[in-house]
């Protein structure tokens, strides 16, 4: 047997016990695909029965890029009687866009973690060994601020240059931990985010880290951004080819979804998106649906995009400088 087997079982446990705090006699449901790497879903399941809770595990259709957001009924109905779920497919990420899912939240019937599109190597790497106390504490002092802003900024080197207006809009925090229905986080996990106004951000995008469903760039993409939607896709590369038809071709996949700021200082720079959009003082920005993020723009997709070395303003206050996460308590004393 793979001696690796012992870092997963790690992993579950400090998922199910901690992060997710379940109790014995709850009901998990633990949805996979066929790209799912089940030693994931093997572990977690068997953490759960140790606390003696009772899993599930449901196994759903690869989705192609129309539908990457739709699970099965059967799924969506079955998760009205489960206390958690847990996202494991590897195609897609409905599990944490669905509609249905988002309602079950908003009624805090539900609480949830979402490993979706996620590998073994990120569920036992990298991220995944944070301390992750430290991390949704400062998470949670991060959106203290930010929940008092009414524009961000983000710039970076490589041109990136994008306005919107935020006030008012609920800011996320996703860094490990939903003990409480109607919660949800990640794992690997480590950021705060939030959607900007719709139809409101302005500017460009230069996208030089990785991209949901796309991978690695060969090269960066150059995206133009006027009224909250993306009117022109630039880039030699065959990535920046899909990105353009997914943008002209998927019902409001232009749409500016979410702007992330990423915490998490054990995420690795290894070409994964999951990982690296939780990396410390990266970027992410989505295009597509913003209904998680509390809007009511659906779209088939939600396509995180990672931009590297940013520098982050909110109104006045200085929040990311060239990579670096200024901490909360130094822009709460000096208002930088
Ligand atoms: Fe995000």
């Amino acid at each position: 047997m793979n001696p690796r087997v012992i870092d997963v079982v790690r992993s579950a446990d400090l998922i199910i016990r901690q992060l997710l705090a379940v109790k014995p006699g709850e009901q998990v449901a633990i949805i996979c695909d066929p790209h799912t790497e089940m030693e994931m879903a093997y572990a977690l399941a068997g953490a759960v029965e140790s606390i003696e809770a009772e899993y599930t595990i449901l196994m759903m259709p690869t989705r192609q890029t129309q539908r990457k957001n739709d699970l099965t009924p059967i799924i969506e109905k079955g998760l009205a009687a489960a206390d958690c779920m847990i996202g494991l497919t590897g195609a897609c990420g409905a599990p944490t866009y669905s509609s249905t899912v988002k309602a079950l939240y908003d009624a805090k019937r539900l609480r949830g973690m979402s490993m979706v599109m996620r590998t073994l190597d990120n569920f036992t790497s990298g991220g995944a060994l944070a301390g992750y106390g430290s991390l949704y504490r400062e998470g949670q002092r991060l959106a203290a601020l930010w929940e008092k802003a009414g524009h961000i900024h983000v710039t970076s080197p490589a041109g990136t240059d994008l306005e919107a207006p935020i006030a008012g809009e609920k800011v996320i925090v996703e860094c490990g931990f939903a003990t409480e229905p109607g919660l949800e986080a990640a794992f690997s996990d480590g950021e705060v985010s939030q959607m900007p106004r719709v139809d409101q951000a302005e500017g460009i995008i230069v996208v030089d880290g990785p991209v949901a469903h796309l991978g690695q760039l060969d090269s960066p993409i150059t995206l133009e951004v006027h009224k909250g939607r993306v009117i022109s896709v630039k880039g030699a590369s065959r990535q920046a080819d899909e990105l353009r038809w997914i943008v002209e071709n998927i019902e409001n996949a232009a749409n500016i979804a979410e702007i992330g700021i990423g915490l998490n200082p054990m995420s690795r720079r290894n070409g994964d998106f999951e990982e690296e959009k939780k990396g410390r003082g990266n970027v992410h920005i989505a295009l597509g649906d913003n209904v998680f993020y509390g809007g009511k723009v659906r779209s088939p997709v939600h396509m995180d995009m990672v931009v590297y070395a940013p520098t982050v303003r909110m109104d006045e206050s200085l929040i990311v400088d060239r990579g670096q996460v200024i901490s909360p308590e130094e822009i709460e004393h000096t208002g930088v």
